[in-house]
């Protein structure tokens, strides 16, 4: 669209569309991007030409035995045909005011398991809207009972397998067509304990009805979408995983890249032996001070070798062993994309406010030869967050075909357009314009209700539909009698799955905005 249809497309902005286009081009210009103004109201509000539809809500059944579990995060779309496919939803954590009650008891946690892990649904569109096909045999829940073997050969904490997954953020899709479901905050349920016998509390209390080793959390996990089977890939080291970004080295062997969404964490870097699995290879962390990624392989370094056991207690305490070698701390890595324009692997560093750095920016990593197998590379800001560009808490990456970046933010729900996030609004979805008329521009397509964090953005395999979590409305609310969001039925607000299109999402996919 040029900008003179672009007047004509906002329709009754009568006095804009009468402006001289040269008056408009000096300094007037932003007048004209069509961006959301921010909002704090309890709405999921889209941009004019951009339209959602629920898809699926926390409670939903999605067969005659399970539903649909809580604050749905990272989306994976596994294609079966045109128009079909298996969504895989990640269901990160719980609320124990809108789930099993705030008193730590037996029958709560028992209720809370059942809220976390993922789900997998089929979807199908029909006349053109994306539904749930509601028992469908690829329908299933993995929450927090459910038995996962580890993918290695020796016991972690003295089992070969885990009791379920949680803290499940965001995650990836490897070649071969199974799901990386990434456990986060662990710590959140079993609290932790560290090497030198120091141990964290847990805020869910869980580890206080049923004593799990914190050991058998933190790792990235990998789904088979038609058959729910599943493993925890120990290869991959534990920390709080954000997600496994995953591509190929120009020899042809998998690669994938984690953060550590912590303050003062670090980026991740693993290099399979293989060309279709993620069970063996070499672990390997950055520094950006030496533009290095270096070897977590207690052979290659008489560090660990000095201060572990062997390669299986490296990888349970990552980071320990990621410090010893020289690691740069980060500003709370998050997602992680590749652009499809250059190749560069891009880092959301949502933000390390004990460091006043409040906005966050994209890293952007170029690796050497453009091979992501490389152990050398170039780093350089992509985009920073604040007020030139209108946004804060860079978290989930998606791009489009035409190479358009499109994230969300992460404000924690108590600092939501207050202090240093004043006039930023409720957290949003956005896109960054790589191409067209606003080239260069951030624009806010949708802003979320009270609380919420719009997630896990995925789009259709054509590109028209995006699929986008509403995680945690209401997270803050104090009481059921007080709630702080009520979206999207009125009453206990509801995490939900929405699809986004319409022509403006159209315009914007096809580079033509
Ligand atoms: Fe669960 Fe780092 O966001
Ligand atoms: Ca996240
Ligand atoms: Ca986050």
């Amino acid at each position: 669209m040029n900008r003179r249809d672009f007047l004509q497309f906002l329709g009754g902005a009568g006095l804009l569309s009468t402006l001289p286009l040269d008056l408009l081009a000096k300094n007037k210009i932003d007048l004209l991007v069509p961006s959301l103004p921010i909002s704090t109201e309890d709405k999921l509000i889209t941009l004019d030409g951009v339209n959602y539809d629920i898809l699926i809500r926390w409670g939903d059944s999605i067969n005659s035995k399970e539903k649909f579990g809580f604050n749905n995060d990272f989306i994976a779309f596994h294609p079966l045909e045109k128009d079909r496919g298996i969504l895989w939803v990640n269901h990160e954590y719980v609320n124990p005011l809108f789930n099993g009650g705030l008193e730590r008891t037996k029958k709560a946690v028992d209720l809370e398991l059942k809220e976390v892990g993922g789900s997998l649904v089929e979807v199908k569109k029909d006349k053109d809207q994306w539904k749930v096909v509601k028992n469908s045999k690829y329908n299933r829940r993995i929450d927090g009972n459910t038995k996962i073997p580890f993918a290695w050969d020796k016991q972690i904490a003295g089992s070969t397998f885990a009791l379920g997954s949680m803290g499940n953020c965001a995650g990836g899709y490897t070649p071969w067509g199974t799901v990386l479901t990434c456990e986060e905050n662990y710590d959140m349920f079993w609290g932790d304990k560290l090497r030198d016998g120091t141990s964290k509390k847990s805020w869910f209390s869980w580890d206080k009805i049923y004593p799990r080793s914190p050991e058998h959390y933190g790792w990235v996990v990998e789904i088979e979408p038609k058959t729910g089977k599943s493993k925890k890939l120990i290869s991959l080291g534990r920390f709080a995983h954000e997600c496994a970004a995953v591509n190929k080295a120009k020899d042809g062997k998998i690669i994938a890249y984690s953060g550590d969404d912590t303050n003062d964490e670090h980026l991740y870097k693993f290099i399979s032996n293989s060309e279709n699995s993620l069970e063996k290879g070499k672990l390997y962390v950055a520094s950006l001070e030496k533009g290095e990624w270096i070897s977590l392989d207690i052979n290659d370094q008489p560090i660990l070798k000095e201060k572990f056991k062997d390669q299986t207690e490296v990888l349970i305490y990552t980071r320990e062993a990621a410090k010893l070698v020289g690691a740069t701390p980060l500003a709370r890595p998050e997602d992680i994309e590749f652009d499809p324009l250059t190749g560069h692997v891009l880092v959301a560093l949502t933000n390390n406010k004990p460091k006043g750095n409040f906005h966050g920016s994209i890293l952007k990593i170029m690796e050497e030869n453009d091979d992501y197998g490389s152990l050398k590379f170039k780093h350089d800001t992509f985009l920073t967050g604040g007020n030139e560009h209108g946004f804060a808490a860079p978290d989930n990456l998606a791009f489009d075909k035409s190479g358009n970046l499109w994230f969300t933010t992460d404000v924690g729900g108590d600092d939501i357009n207050k202090g240093p996030y004043e006039g930023f609004g409720n957290n949003s979805l956005f896109v960054f314009l790589r191409t067209g008329n606003f080239k260069g521009k951030v624009i806010r397509v949708a802003s979320a209700p009270r609380d919420a964090e719009l997630t896990g953005p995925c789009f259709s395999p054509d590109f028209k539909t995006l699929f986008l979590s509403v995680q945690h409305p209401g997270e803050t609310s104090k009481s059921l009698e007080q709630l702080t969001s009520q979206w999207p039925d009125g009453g206990i607000p509801k995490p939900a799955v929405v699809t986004l299109k319409g022509p403006l999402l159209d315009k914007i996919v096809e580079g033509k905005l």
